[in-house]
């Protein structure tokens, strides 16, 4: 039997989208992909070389409404749906102090309940199973100074991942949440030349990892979270070893 399988990928215009999309279609899987961004859409199925199994709905996932007709729209041109990926999220740098309530329901909205609405609308679907990938950053576990309010809503959805996976593994949903530091594009380089991108993560990286997720190797993990974070580092200067020691900085 062919593990190729019909995906909804919601939010799939961000930096993301074209790798995961990518690889996916590489592996066989026949995708619905679902944004607002309409132009952006049709750029990214166009980009990939298997246009019949590549289809396109213009809709805004976070409305459930919405996420219900996406999932509709899958079946009608695929004839089942066994997932979701869903990349749609939000981003939010301040302190405190400069960051308004207003912000803190922004990133609440666009990466928690995005992937609850999104979830309600498949869910339904996967009587025999299926997969639900989610898209979280190492600020959830490790939030530096002034991402709090995005670095909430991202352990939020962790949180609410792992609760998901318990509630839905007893009837095969496999339900994961891939971990991420900033996205390896050209853009992120041109914007940060100073940045040391080896401790960035390369998009194809996370691809290969969804691919994996969604695929007969991975049948015995549920509720995984798994780290993709390139050659990420954290120093501090409590790393100065006591006398005598190798320095630790230096290894
Ligand atoms: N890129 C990174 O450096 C990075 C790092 C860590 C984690 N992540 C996570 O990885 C996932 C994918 O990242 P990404 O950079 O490709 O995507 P993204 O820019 O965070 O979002 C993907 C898409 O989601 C849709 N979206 C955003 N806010 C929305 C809202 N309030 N309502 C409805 N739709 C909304 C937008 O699509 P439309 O406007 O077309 O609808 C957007 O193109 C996200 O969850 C992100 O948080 C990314």
């Amino acid at each position: 039997m062919s593990d190729a399988r019909v995906f909804l990928v919601t939010g799939p215009t961000g930096d993301m989208g074209g790798a995961v999309t990518a690889r996916l279609a590489a592996s066989g899987h026949r995708l619905m992909l679902a944004a607002r961004n309409e132009a952006r859409l049709k750029e990214i199925a166009e980009s990939v070389d298997a246009a019949d199994r590549i289809a396109t709905v213009v809709a805004d996932t976070t409305e459930p409404l919405r996420a219900r007709q996406a999932v509709s729209e899958t079946i009608d041109r695929f004839g089942r749906v066994d997932g979701l990926i869903h990349l749609v999220g939000g981003f939010h740098i301040g302190p405190v102090m400069l960051t308004d309530l207003d912000a803190y329901q922004r990133m609440y909205r666009a990466n928690v309940l995005s992937a609850v609405a999104a979830t309600q609308a498949v869910l339904p679907q996967l009587e025999e199973g299926g997969h639900l990938i989610f898209l979280s950053s190492v600020l959830a576990t490790e939030p530096f100074p002034g991402f709090g309010a995005y670095a909430a809503a991202k352990a939020a959805l962790q949180a609410w991942v792992k609760s998901l996976s318990h509630e839905v593994k007893g009837r095969g949903v496999h339900a994961h949440t891939v971990v991420m530091t900033m996205a390896d594009t050209e853009r992120a380089r041109e914007q940060r030349p100073h940045m040391n991108f080896e401790q960035a993560t390369k998009p194809s990286a996370v691809a290969d990892v969804i691919d994996f997720l969604v695929g007969p190797g991975a049948d015995g993990m549920y509720g995984a979270t798994v780290p993709v974070l390139g050659k990420l580092e954290f120093t501090t200067t409590l790393m100065s070893a006591p006398p005598g020691a190798p320095r630790l900085d230096r290894l």
